[in-house]
């Protein structure tokens, strides 16, 4: 089984095409469903975040009721846009916790979603960067055909550089960023679609209802009306989402 999270669907696409050139199936990390995949071995797909792993990614990995075959290979690959920083390294660290070992760390470069400082508005330049990283995740799939063991992720960091980190992405995933602009129409689907559970339609507007969520911006890229923005760039930097997944 693969496991996922994502919000843009660079991380589901990666995990979608490692799964169907393995014979293996991709899971989000909160879908409920039958079937285990390739019992042979154990994918676990994240995008990164401030340098780090996803609040949610870590919850699941943590506590997430997940098994895995005793002689199953076990795999990482860290999404970004441009360093996987102590993604693998943490989520290497929180699977050993828990008595398994990962034999193998991969990463990917893709469009980078953190659009409070990256420009994703020419399609264009976001198509050339995907067409790249899906020769790496070829190269990927070749080293998980052949399980093959080692820490494989560039521009890698080390998991103390959280010290660090770690107060940024809680910083950054302070709600209050967000504001929305008149061009709701009151849809719903951000608080919907939402997988922390963080907002709520009140009179026909979304309301932040945590102080914190995961920061995954899936609402800002997906309101059907660009409406939800972060900061004072993002509107300039255009929404994004992996093309298989627009609607
Ligand atoms: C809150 C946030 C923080 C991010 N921080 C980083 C980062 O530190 N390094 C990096 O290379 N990419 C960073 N990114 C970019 C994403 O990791 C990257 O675009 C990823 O592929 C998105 O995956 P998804 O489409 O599956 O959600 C960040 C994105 C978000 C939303
Ligand atoms: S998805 Fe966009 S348009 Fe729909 S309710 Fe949310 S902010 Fe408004
Ligand atoms: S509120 Fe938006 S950014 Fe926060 S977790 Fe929900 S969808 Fe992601």
């Amino acid at each position: 089984m693969i496991y996922y999270f994502s919000a843009t669907g660079n991380s589901q696409y990666a995990a979608e095409k490692i799964a169907a050139a393995t014979g293996d199936m991709a899971r989000f990390i909160t879908a409920k469903g039958g079937g285990s995949g390739n019992p042979n071995q154990f994918g676990f797909v994240t995008p990164t975040y401030a340098w780090e792993l996803p609040s949610l990614c870590r919850d699941f990995l943590k506590r997430g009721a997940f098994t895995i075959p005793a002689d199953a290979y076990v795999f990482i690959v860290s999404t970004c846009g441009v360093t996987p920083g102590a993604s693998g390294a943490e989520a290497k660290h929180l699977l050993n916790k828990r008595g398994i070992a990962a034999d193998a760390l991969f990463s990917v470069q893709m469009p980078d979603t953190w659009t409070p400082i990256f420009d994703l508005s020419d399609p264009a330049k976001n198509a050339a960067v995907n067409a790249k990283a899906d020769q790496a995740l070829d190269a990927i799939i070749k080293q998980i055909q052949k399980q093959e063991h080692g820490n494989f992720q560039s521009r890698a960091m080390p998991r103390g550089v959280r010290i660090v980190t770690h107060p940024i992405y809680e910083g950054l995933r302070q709600t209050f960023h967000f504001r929305v602009e008149d061009a709701c129409i009151g849809c719903g689907l951000c608080a919907k679609s939402c997988p922390d559970q963080a907002i709520t339609l009140r009179r026909g507007r979304p309301v932040w209802t945590k102080t914190r969520c995961a920061m995954c911006l899936r609402c800002l890229h997906r309101c059907p009306v660009f409406a939800i923005q972060y900061g004072f760039k993002t509107k300039g930097h255009g929404q994004y989402v992996h093309p298989p997944y627009k609607n």
